[in-house]
């Protein structure tokens, strides 16, 4: 697996927000991926939850005062600053952001932030009426006008019982987040749209034809696309998976469905990855649930190639095609390379053990329209998504 965050130093910094709560699962899952994690915790943090749950978990003491002495820190907020690869302050509550918006350093966050030249991240996490004040918006605009980060809040239900937008994000999408900080951004001027995922027809109400495409392949690239500062969309159909951070997603469930999506957002895109398994056949659709006395005789008509027709319609785009195969992959995937009039083809020989369908890794041959071919070995569907993103930057470089 990709692992970026391997021996980073993320400097947590907790302030008086109920979400405190949430930030041991943060740490761990930080600690996970490899990070090595500090805590600063402000007087209002430690009203939520004490300093001893994150020193056991971090293993180093809790800084919660700047006129104390740590041995390991002699001038804590300067040497915590200088440690840090990334400050990351979750969940910032309203009175910190205020505070940072300032300028001011009146306790040991507010002075590290001072003096810390790497990136801050500032999670807000409140009430949405608090939110929403002008006051904690204008803050908040200008805290991304003085260079800090900021994470939009998600909605849904609060600690107080309202719903609405304040929420301190999925930790899977905080570390998405810090992460996009370790990625290059060098894919930060293209707009791609990536398909993933199965598409179902359906035979009458209650059933459907479909296959195996668990859409694990077409999710990693639209999640690196995006970390990579690409404008993502994610056309899906119906998967288990959560859609990536930072990726406009759209979700669909038909051929017809995923078609339209597409064509919708050709025209403005530079790139089209088509990773789903679109269905090759729709049955004519019963409306009412076929008896099984009645037995079941399936009559399926192709349905539209998209693929095809964006090669048709081509003009600017780059366009790239999968291609599962079973038999004679390479010459199954080529034929279709210029049946499609694609730039690229990653040709998937499905029969392999840990390729294709469902598994967490993948093994492709990528095949260009000049001829050449690269066989890569099996590795996990996300590294194939990282060199395939590299490739096709390659490819978008050269067309502009
Ligand atoms: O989702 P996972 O479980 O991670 O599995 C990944 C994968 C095996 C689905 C993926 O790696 C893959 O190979 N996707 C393409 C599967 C496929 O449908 O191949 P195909 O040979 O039938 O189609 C060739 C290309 O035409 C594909 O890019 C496909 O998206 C596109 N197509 C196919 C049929 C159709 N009606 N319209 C299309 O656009």
């Amino acid at each position: 697996m990709l692992n970026l965050l391997k021996n980073k130093h993320i400097l947590l910094g907790i302030t008086g927000s109920i979400a405190a709560y949430r930030m041991p699962d943060l740490i761990r899952q930080l600690q996970a991926k490899g990070a090595k994690v500090k805590v600063i915790m402000t007087k209002g943090a430690q009203a939520f939850i004490t300093p001893l749950t994150f020193s056991a978990l971090t293993g180093h003491p809790v800084y919660t005062d700047v006129f104390h002495f740590y041995s390991e820190h002699p001038i804590i907020h300067l040497d915590l600053a200088r440690w840090a690869d990334i400050f990351v302050i979750a969940p910032a509550s309203a009175d910190v952001i205020a505070k940072l918006a300032q300028g001011m350093a009146n306790d040991l966050l507010t002075s590290t932030a001072l003096g810390c030249s790497r990136p801050i991240l500032v999670c807000p996490s409140m009430n949405p009426n608090m939110y929403f004040k002008p006051a904690v918006q204008a803050n908040l605009r200008r805290l991304t006008q003085n260079g800090f980060y900021v994470m939009q809040p998600a909605k849904g239900k609060l600690a107080c019982g309202t719903e609405g937008q304040g929420r301190l994000p999925a930790i899977e999408d905080i570390i998405a987040r810090i992460e996009m900080f370790f990625f290059p951004q060098d894919l930060r001027r293209y707009k791609i749209l990536v398909t993933a995922g199965p598409t179902q027809e359906a035979i009458d109400p209650v059933r459907f034809i479909t296959n195996r495409s668990s859409g694990k392949m077409g999710f990693a690239i639209a999640k690196l696309a995006a970390a990579r500062g690409a404008e993502v969309i994610l056309v899906s159909g119906p998967t288990q998976l959560r859609p990536p951070y930072g990726v406009n997603f759209i979700s669909i469930t038909t051929t017809q469905e995923m078609k339209e999506a597409v064509f919708e957002c050709y025209p403005e895109v530079d790139a089209v990855i088509m990773a789903a398994a679109v269905a090759d056949f729709r049955p004519r659709y019963t409306p009412q649930k076929i008896k099984k006395a009645d037995g079941l005789a399936l009559y399926l008509e192709k349905t539209e190639d998209i693929l095809s027709l964006l090669g048709q319609y081509k003009r600017h785009q780059l366009l790239v095609g999968f291609a599962a195969e079973t038999g004679d992959p390479l010459a199954e995937a080529k034929r279709k390379l210029e049946q499609k009039r694609l730039d690229l083809i990653i040709a998937n020989d499905v029969t392999q053990p840990g390729a294709g369908f469902g598994t967490e890794t993948n093994q492709v041959t990528l095949i260009y329209r000049n001829g050449v071919r690269e066989c890569w070995p099996l590795m996990y569907k996300e590294e194939v998504a990282m060199r395939l993103l590299d490739r096709i930057k390659g490819l978008l470089c050269r067309m502009c």
